[in-house]
């Protein structure tokens, strides 16, 4: 598919108002993408866990104009109107319009609450870009009369979400639907695109099913350099096509992984990949550090932790502070004895999350 398979053909009719309401999942990377294009192509394929319990939860109402000249919506948080979520959410319209081309007959009114805390450190742009992106899919669906309910046609729309929610944000592609979802193409996986996340296509052992995800809250403040800079400085970074390239041989390594179901070769994988996605901005120029001293600790002691117990219990990183512990779910009882006993006391008012993998967003009906 090319970019011009997502520009409609027109709408039937511009119906007058309504309102749509999506949740949408935060994801958890295991191959990272770090590293970008113009309008937000990636540099390397890249795979992840859908999140359940931390997600967002969007509402549009929206009500047709007497004129179409400019973006015209309001966004609200927690029911609190947040002028500066604004400036983002005008670029994601700007970039999107071409395939969405109603964005300017209407007023939107964009209602937004995450289940998370909003300064948790957990990124909210992949749950509420693609929750936004599903309710825009919904408003374009109404407004095509499109009563096509083909697997065909849910395909499309996914396709389409995701391929929006890119735009708004890269990783938000991969949380529209799948427990695992790749986006960037490979040779390793079948029908993989730069352009929108796709379910993984092949075989996954039981082991990794219902996997578990306790998101440890290290340090809940503001970033010191947002993703969008850490991808930037990509550009001219001495070991970025190393990086790159090494991102596609994990991504055939992962493969045999999931299909044999060997959880030591997952989590030297993953644990790789966080190090990795961290030693990048380490070397990037400016160089920067988001870990903390706590990360750290927690780090070694879940290597002690395995060591002593031969669990399986491993970490990964976002870009950002916070340790996502992951486990099979079979293990499940003994690793949360020691994440409560061990590392709760390295969280930030103690605090952690407990999520398992989940298979992406739903609508919500009124
Ligand atoms: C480290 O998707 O937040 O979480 O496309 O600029 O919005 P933008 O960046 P973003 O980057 C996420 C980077 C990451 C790795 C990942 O999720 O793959």
């Amino acid at each position: 598919m090319t970019e011009q398979d997502f520009i409609p053909k027109g709408y039937s009719e511009l119906i007058d108002s309504g309102t749509v309401t999506w949740e949408s999942p935060s994801n958890i990377a295991l191959i990272k993408y770090w590293g970008k294009r113009d309008q937000q192509i990636p540099e390397n394929p890249s795979i992840s866990f859908t999140l359940s319990a931390c997600k967002t939860i969007t509402t549009v109402d929206y009500e047709k104009k007497a004129t179409a000249e400019d973006f015209s919506f309001e966004v609200f948080l927690n029911d609190e109107k947040k002028a500066d979520f604004k400036p983002k959410i005008e670029t994601f319209f700007k970039r999107i319009e071409g395939y969405v081309p109603f964005l300017k007959h209407y007023h939107f009114t964009i209602k937004t609450q995450n289940t998370f805390p909003h300064s948790s450190g957990i990124a909210s742009s992949a749950s509420g870009m693609s929750a936004l992106a599903l309710c825009l899919m919904s408003i374009e669906k109404a407004l095509s009369n499109i009563q096509d309910e083909s697997e065909a046609a849910s395909e499309y729309f996914n396709r389409k979400a995701s391929f929006l929610a890119r735009l708004g944000s890269g990783s938000a592609c991969r949380s529209v639907a799948g427990d695992l979802v790749v986006w960037g193409q490979t040779q390793s996986i079948a029908g993989s695109s730069n352009l929108f996340g796709v379910k993984y296509p092949y075989s996954v052992h039981k082991n990794f099913k219902e996997y578990q995800d306790t998101i440890l809250l290290i340090d809940k403040g503001e970033k010191q350099v947002s993703s969008t800079l850490g991808h930037e400085l990509m550009y001219g970074h001495p070991y970025a096509e190393a990086r790159f390239s090494q991102a596609h041989d994990h991504m055939e390594m992962l493969k045999t992984i999931l299909k044999t179901g060997d959880l030591q070769a997952f989590i030297d994988l993953i644990e790789s990949e966080a190090l990795t996605l961290h030693a990048m901005m380490m070397t990037s120029n400016p160089y920067f550090i988001l870990m903390k001293p706590h990360t750290l600790e927690v780090i070694n002691l879940i290597w002690k932790f395995r060591e002593e117990t031969g669990l399986h219990v491993g970490f990964t990183l976002d870009a950002g502070a916070n340790v996502h512990v992951l486990y099979p779910k079979a293990e499940k009882d003994l690793v949360l004895e020691f994440i409560e006993a061990e590392l709760a006391a390295y969280c930030k008012d103690e605090a952690y999350i407990c999520d398992t993998v989940g298979l992406g967003a739903q609508q919500v009906n009124p």
